[in-house]
């Protein structure tokens, strides 16, 4: 039975890194007219309450996207105002309340002709993210799970599109099952991009066998972007966030290299950690 719920962690610095990232993505998808495809395997529930009794039992946001939140427009790199315009749609008044997980950003930086595909197999949070989209005919929601899920739909019609594989890794085979999936997906659709999410552990033999694995692959062009939040010998499990992405489009890379420096000062007040943005496979 799963037990994970993003809401205890909604808004937190991994969900900024990500989220910036893919809203990166999706605007750069957007440069084309011809519709594209979004596949979000591991959906979540879509909105977040910020005020709600799970964020506010760890207030991890508070050490997220309530940093950023607070920061004066001007002092706002130009590359990460799309995001923070999406945050402020929904938060009329100013003050944070709500917090958009990835279907909801997907919602927003996606137009008319393309379509999205949410898929999550806890049931609440199933229920959640059906209710939330119910009126977007572009969006379907499945419960189902996720990685077979991805191989069904894949290749999809449109060609262009893409996927978002974000667990939570509550089971430890996940690391496993990213990289065969990705694996499968790449030789079904070679042009689409991918972003895989996954967590910087102390046990650092996790997040190494998936990099090794993905670089040993064949699989071309795999970027990486890395936020460390705290020093290595912090006793917290979780001590940074990463995400790689297949087939980046143009110009993310440089995007995120000029970001990744301001997110982490802004991200890391104690100056603890570091970030690094580099080719893991280049073309
Ligand atoms: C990290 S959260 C997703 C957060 C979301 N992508 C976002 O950025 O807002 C992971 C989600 O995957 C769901 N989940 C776990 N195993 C799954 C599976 N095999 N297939 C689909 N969803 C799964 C969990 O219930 C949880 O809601």
């Amino acid at each position: 039975m799963l037990s994970y719920r993003h809401a205890f962690h909604a808004g937190n610095y991994a969900d900024v890194v990500k989220h910036v990232t893919l809203s990166l993505i999706l605007q750069a998808l957007c440069r084309k007219e011809t519709p594209f495809c979004y596949l979000d395997s591991h959906a979540g529930a879509g909105f977040y309450s910020l005020t709600g009794e799970f964020a506010q039992k760890t207030g991890e946001f508070k050490e997220g996207i309530e940093l950023l939140w607070h920061k004066p427009e001007a002092q706002i790199p130009v590359l990460l105002k799309p995001y923070l315009a999406a945050l402020r749609a929904v938060n009329k008044h100013s003050e944070l309340t709500t917090y958009l997980g990835s279907p909801a950003l997907a919602q927003y930086f996606t137009r008319p002709q393309d379509s999205l595909t949410l898929m999550e197999l806890h049931p609440s949070d199933y229920q959640r993210v059906k209710k939330g989209f119910l009126n977007d005919r572009r969006i379907h929601v499945h419960q189902r799970d996720g990685f077979e899920g991805l191989i069904a739909l894949t290749p999809p019609p449109q060609k262009r599109g893409l996927v978002l594989i974000d667990p939570a890794y509550e089971v430890k085979h996940d690391y496993v099952t990213v990289v065969e999936t990705l694996k499968t997906l790449h030789k079904r659709w070679q042009t689409g991009v991918y972003a895989l999410w996954y967590p910087l552990l102390q046990e650092v033999s996790y997040q190494e066998a998936v990099i090794r694995k993905l670089k040993n692959s064949g699989i071309k062009k795999i970027f990486r972007v890395e936020l460390t939040r705290y020093p290595s010998d912090t006793p917290r499990a979780m001590y940074g966030t990463g995400m790689v992405i297949i087939n980046p489009p143009y110009l993310l890379a440089e995007s995120l290299t000029e970001l990744m420096p301001w997110l982490w000062q802004v991200l890391s007040p104690e100056s603890a950690g570091d970030w690094r943005v580099e080719w893991l496979v280049p073309e």
